[in-house]
């Protein structure tokens, strides 16, 4: 279970470029829950995944993980037990080091088995039934720098390092949003199987307010650094992208524009 408690930070604090990215955020996240998160550029999405992973510090407010407190836990300490991806496929791999290599590194994170003792034949098996789930052929080429990769094998990847030990919270920040279309719906299903198989805590910022309504539990909305709408249940299931675009126009007093749209 994630809690976060009146969670503030203010950028350019004092001047006239002051921002409320996060403004008294109070949200809770259930064990093996999948939330997405919505809203228009600037909303403070990505600083609220910055917040739980511990790249921003918080100003005020507390977070907990699983009735720890981690406020002010670093963010390699964090970085332990939270997997993370971003938009750009070229983060979360070594480009260098080859399909096999990058696995045993996330896996040995997990188990505390490094690098240096080599991959071991199991492991390999191992990896290869693991790549053979995406889909992408990846099991044939373990031995193939990553940075040969395209940027949606690369990205499916990274999606595998981040769930191969199962990590207690997951953080997806738009990651499809750098694919081709089908691509991005292929690691949007694969997504969707680690996270269920797992049961891992999920939470998922997204642009594409289909995808936000039809993957996970519950839908949230964020508007200048605020929280403004809570989607689950029937509500979330009854609710369309015309719907949701009018209701959260009188909730924010705002309009998602077009950058909300596909
Ligand atoms: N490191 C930073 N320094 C200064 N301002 C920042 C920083 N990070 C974010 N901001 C500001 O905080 C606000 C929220 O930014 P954030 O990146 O969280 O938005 P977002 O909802 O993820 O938007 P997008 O959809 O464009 O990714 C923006 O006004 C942004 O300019
Ligand atoms: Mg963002």
């Amino acid at each position: 279970m994630l809690t976060i408690k009146n969670a503030r930070i203010t950028f350019n604090a004092g001047t006239v470029n002051e921002r409320k990215a996060l403004d008294k955020i109070n949200l809770s996240f259930a064990r093996g829950s999948f939330t997405t998160v919505i809203g228009s550029n600037g909303a403070g999405k990505s600083t609220l995944l910055n917040a739980i992973s511990g790249a921003y510090a918080l100003d005020s407010g507390h977070i907990f993980l699983d009735g720890e407190e981690i406020t002010e836990k670093p963010e390699h300490f964090r970085a332990r037990i939270i997997g993370r991806l971003f938009q750009d496929p070229l983060k979360g791999t070594a480009p260098n080091m080859t399909i096999e290599e990058n696995l045993a590194l996330a896996y040995g994170r997990g188990t505390r088995r490094g690098l240096s003792i080599g991959i071991r034949k199991a492991d390999g098996v191992f990896f290869k039934e693991a790549l053979s789930r995406l889909g992408l052929g990846l099991e044939d080429r373990l031995k193939s720098k990553v940075g040969l990769l395209s940027g949606g094998q690369r990205q499916a990847l990274t999606l595998l390092m981040a769930t191969i030990v199962p990590p207690k919270l997951l953080l997806l920040d738009e990651h499809t949003a750098a694919l081709d279309p089908q691509t991005a719906a292929q690691v949007m299903r694969i997504t969707g199987e680690f996270v269920r198989e797992n049961n891992i805590t999920t939470i998922m910022v997204t642009h594409n307010i289909d995808d936000a309504l039809h993957t996970g539990d519950s839908t949230i909305v964020l508007s200048n650094g605020r929280l403004v709408l809570t989607l689950e249940g029937v509500e979330r299931e009854s609710m369309t992208v015309e719907r949701l675009m009018k209701v959260y126009s009188a909730a924010a007093n705002d309009s998602f524009g077009d950058s909300m749209l596909l």
